[in-house]
């Protein structure tokens, strides 16, 4: 299992000073920011582009994982890639052709997840889950942030696990979606390490860094 890795999203940090929101939570130990593009057509709400990626891009030296909520994620790969994204993660629902897109994220130099809805079967990651750096698993349908955690999604994730295994992948799984210090133990004991969290970070109603700091300690893991 790899290491367990802290990526807020940013889509419930203070827009109005979204940068400095930022730079706490880097300090605070953040490992990775999560970036929610939703174009008011595959999610029913409309957040950032490219635009926004450039705009922060200089303000961290995080990785920006790059989720994707959108139709037509093929048309929009290359801003995205250009803009300073790390890894492009679009959602397996509207992929035709999955491994095509991978290998396109892939040549645009950044690393490729895939995102799945809820209600999607995990067997659609199967044939291409090899080539993947990351399997995002999302625990509440997507569109908004401070929804609640639906809670079969521990068991999906332990199903993912598995399948990645069958099937020799390495990617890391992400869950997206209602998580907070009740539920992230028992996701990090199912195999997620890549933990998403908007809502526990920045709305908390406690400074960001003590919102990290009760995540990692829920998380159960280092001296937090
Ligand atoms: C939902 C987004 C999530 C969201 C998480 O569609 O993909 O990344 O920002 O928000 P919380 O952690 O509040 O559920
Ligand atoms: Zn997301």
């Amino acid at each position: 299992m790899g290491k367990l890795e802290f990526a807020p999203s940013i889509l419930s940090a203070d827009f109005a000073r979204l940068g400095e929101d930022m730079r706490i939570s880097e300090q605070a130990g953040a490992d990775r920011f999560h970036v929610d593009v939703m174009d008011g057509h595959f999610v029913p709400n409309i957040t950032m582009g490219p635009v926004v990626v450039r705009g922060i891009r200089p303000v961290t030296s995080l990785p920006l994982d790059v989720h994707l909520m959108i139709s037509n994620p093929d048309q929009y790969l290359d801003a995205f890639a250009k803009a300073g994204s790390n890894t492009l993660i679009p959602h397996i629902e509207v992929t035709t052709d999955p491994l095509r897109i991978i290998e396109k994220i892939h040549e645009l130099g950044c690393a490729a997840g895939l995102a799945i809805k809820p209600d999607t079967s995990l067997d659609a990651l199967r044939p291409v889950a090899a080539h993947l750096e990351l399997v995002l698993i999302m625990s509440v349908h997507p569109g908004f942030s401070g929804q609640s955690f639906i809670p079969g999604s521990v068991e999906r994730v332990r199903q993912a696990r598995t399948l990645l295994d069958e099937v020799g992948s390495h990617a890391a799984i992400a869950i997206d979606g209602g998580v907070d210090t009740t539920n992230i133990g028992s996701l990090v004991a199912a195999g997620a390490t890549n933990i998403i969290s908007a809502s526990a970070v920045y709305r908390a109603g406690i400074p960001i860094p003590d919102a990290l700091r009760a995540l990692r300690a829920a998380a159960q893991v280092g001296s937090w």
